[in-house]
C-alpha cells in the first residue's frame, strides 16, 4: 500500500498541529497544509500546498490541487471555509473530506438560530432572547437589568465574528450602549449585527469542550483550560497602556484573545463530568441536529460552556471546528493514529476506533505581537499590540535554540529575505507562534515551555507568564 496524501485546509497553529497529528501516521507519506505558513514546512513529512507557484486558498483553487496532488483525506480547520461550504462541494467532487456540512455549520454561524435549536431539543441554555430591532432589544435589556441588577447580561452579534461578538455588560447603560454600536452604529461586525442574541450572565466557570462526531457515534475528545484574555490578572500597568493606546473608554478591561495559551488535560474535567456533558448536551445535540435538518453532522464539535456550583453544563456557545490554540495542547496528546480517526469519522465508522491519549501534559504559551519598541526601521504610530492593532514584519530570532523535544506551532509567520539577503523568518500576524513542551508532570511542562519561550525574541514580542500557574 502507498502512503496516503493528506490537506489540511488551515493558516494558524491550529493547522500546524492537525498536519503534525497526520504526519505522526504510519499510514500517511505526505500532508500538504493550505494557506499554511512557514511553520506548516518545518515538521517531518509537511509541505506547503502549492499550484502553478501559488498557495491555493480559494475553495476552487484547493479542488484543483487535491485532484492533481491524488490527495486521499482533506481536514479543514477554521470555520470559514466550512461555513462557505468547503465540504459540500469536496464531497460533490468525489474527494474525502473530513468537515460539517454548510447546512450544520449555522451552529457557529447563527448565535441566535443556535439557541432556539437547542432549546428545543431541551439542551441546556442561559434564559436568552433574540432581536432584530434595535428599540425592542434595548427595551429587554431594560427590564432584565430591572429585574436583578447584579445579574449582568450577554450580547451576541448573530453571525461570524472572529471571536469578538460576544460582549459581557454589567448595566442597562453597557447593554443599551453595546446594542446601539452592534446593530445602529458603528455596526463593528456588520451584517453579522443585523441581529443579536442576549442572554443572562450564567455564574460558573466557562470549559471549553470537544467532541467527534460521524453522525452516528459522538466520542468525547480530552479538552483544554485555556487562557482568553490578553494579560494575567497581575499586569494592571499594561492593561491600562493598551486601552489608552488602543482608545478604549474602560481603561482596566483586560481584553479578551482567541486565547493566549493553555494546557491538557484539563485541570478539573473529570469522567463524570465528561459523561455528563456527553449525555445532556453533546449527544443530544447532535442526534437532534440530525432529527431536525435530516443531515449527520461529521467533524469536530466544540462546545462553550458554562458550568455552574453544582455542576450542571449549559451551552453558551458551538462551534463546528477545533479551538487555537487548544488543538496545539490537546493533539499532541493523542495516541490513536489520527489518520485511521478521521478516517472512520468521514466513513461513518467512529464506533471502530478507540480513542487514546497520553497521560502527559502538555502546555503551550502563544507569543504574540504586542507593542514595539521603536527602531530606524519601525515607523508609525504607537500601536497597541494584539488583539488590538499590531506591527508585523518583524524578524523571528532563536528558534534554533528552542529544544528539540518542545514544538513550536507557527500562528503567523512566513519567510523573507532581509537587507543583507538572508533568508529569515518574519512575523505575519496578531499571534505569532505557540510553544508547546510536555511534561509528565504539568510543572515539568510548563518549566520547559517557560525556559525554551525565553530563548525566543521578536520586536514587540510579548506572552502570558502565568499560563498553568495556580493548578502545579
Ligand atoms: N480559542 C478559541 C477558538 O478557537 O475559538
Amino acid at each position: 500500500m502507498s502512503g496516503k496524501r493528506v490537506l489540511v485546509v488551515d493558516a494558524g497553529g491550529r493547522g500546524n498541529a492537525i498536519a503534525h497529528a497526520f504526519a505522526r501516521s504510519g499510514a500517511v507519506e505526505r500532508v500538504y497544509v493550505a494557506p499554511g505558513n512557514a511553520g506548516s514546512e518545518m515538521m517531518d513529512k509537511c509541505r506547503l500546498a502549492m499550484i502553478d507557484d501559488e498557495v491555493p486558498k480559494s475553495t476552487s483553487e484547493l479542488l484543483a490541487f487535491a485532484r492533481k496532488e491524488g490527495i486521499d483525506l482533506v481536514f479543514v480547520g477554521p470555520e470559514g471555509y466550512l461555513s462557505e461550504g468547503i465540504v459540500d462541494i469536496f464531497q460533490e467532487e468525489g474527494q474525502r473530506i473530513l468537515g460539517p456540512k454548510r447546512e450544520a455549520t449555522v451552529l457557529e454561524s447563527s448565535k441566535c438560530q443556535t439557541k432556539d435549536l437547542l432549546k428545543r431539543l431541551n439542551v441546556p441554555v442561559p434564559p436568552y432572547r433574540n432581536f432584530s430591532d434595535p428599540q425592542e432589544a434595548k427595551e429587554y435589556a431594560r427590564q432584565r437589568c430591572a429585574e436583578d441588577p447584579g445579574r449582568g447580561l450577554v450580547i451576541k452579534a448573530d453571525g461570524l465574528a472572529a471571536g469578538k461578538g460576544s460582549i459581557l455588560c454589567a448595566n442597562q447603560e453597557e447593554a443599551d450602549s453595546v446594542i446601539e454600536r452592534i446593530m445602529v452604529s458603528p455596526r463593528p461586525f456588520g451584517q453579522a449585527g443585523d441581529r443579536i442574541e442576549i442572554e443572562d450572565r450564567l455564574e460558573g466557570r466557562e470549559l471549553m469542550f470537544f467532541a467527534l462526531s460521524d453522525g452516528r457515534t459522538v466520542r468525547a475528545m480530552q479538552s483544554a483550560l485555556d487562557y482568553k484574555q490578553a494579560f494575567s490578572p497581575d499586569e494592571e500597568v499594561a492593561i491600562r497602556l493598551f486601552n489608552r493606546l488602543a482608545g478604549n473608554p474602560n481603561q482596566d478591561n483586560n481584553p479578551n484573545t482567541g486565547g493566549m495559551g493553555g494546557f491538557s488535560p484539563h485541570p478539573w474535567l473529570d469522567e463524570e463530568l465528561t459523561e455528563r456533558i456527553m449525555k445532556k448536551i453533546a449527544l443530544p445535540t447532535v442526534r437532534g441536529f440530525k432529527e431536525i435538518s435530516g443531515q449527520e453532522y461529521r467533524g469536530v464539535i466544540y462546545f462553550g460552556l458554562m458550568i455552574s456550583e453544582d455542576r450542571e453544563p449549559s451551552v453558551l456557545e458551538i462551534n463546528v471546528r477545533l479551538g487555537d490554540p487548544e488543538a496545539e495542547v490537546i493533539l499532541p496528546r493523542l495516541e490513536t493514529d489520527f489518520y485511521q480517526l478521521s478516517t472512520a469519522v468521514v466513513e461513518g465508522r467512529l464506533d471502530e476506533v478507540p480513542l487514546q491519549w497520553s497521560d502527559d501534559f502538555c502546555l503551550g504559551v502563544c507569543a504574540i505581537s504586542g507593542r514595539v519598541i521603536k527602531t530606524i526601521t519601525s515607523t508609525g504610530p504607537e500601536r497597541p499590540g494584539y488583539p488590538g492593532e499590531h506591527y508585523t514584519n518583524m524578524p523571528i530570532r532563536g528558534l534554533e535554540r528552542v529544544d528539540p523535544e518542545v514544538i513550536v506551532y507557527h500562528n503567523g509567520t512566513a519567510w523573507g529575505t532581509d537587507s543583507a539577503g538572508n533568508r529569515r523568518l518574519y512575523t505575519t500576524g496578531g499571534r505569532v507562534f505557540t510553544l508547546v513542551a510536555r511534561g509528565r508532570s504539568l510543572a515539568q511542562a510548563r518549566a520547559r515551555a517557560y525556559e525554551n519561550i525565553k530563548r525566543v525574541r521578536f520586536n514587540g514580542m510579548r506572552y502570558r507568564k502565568d499560563i498553568g500557574l495556580g493548578y502545579i
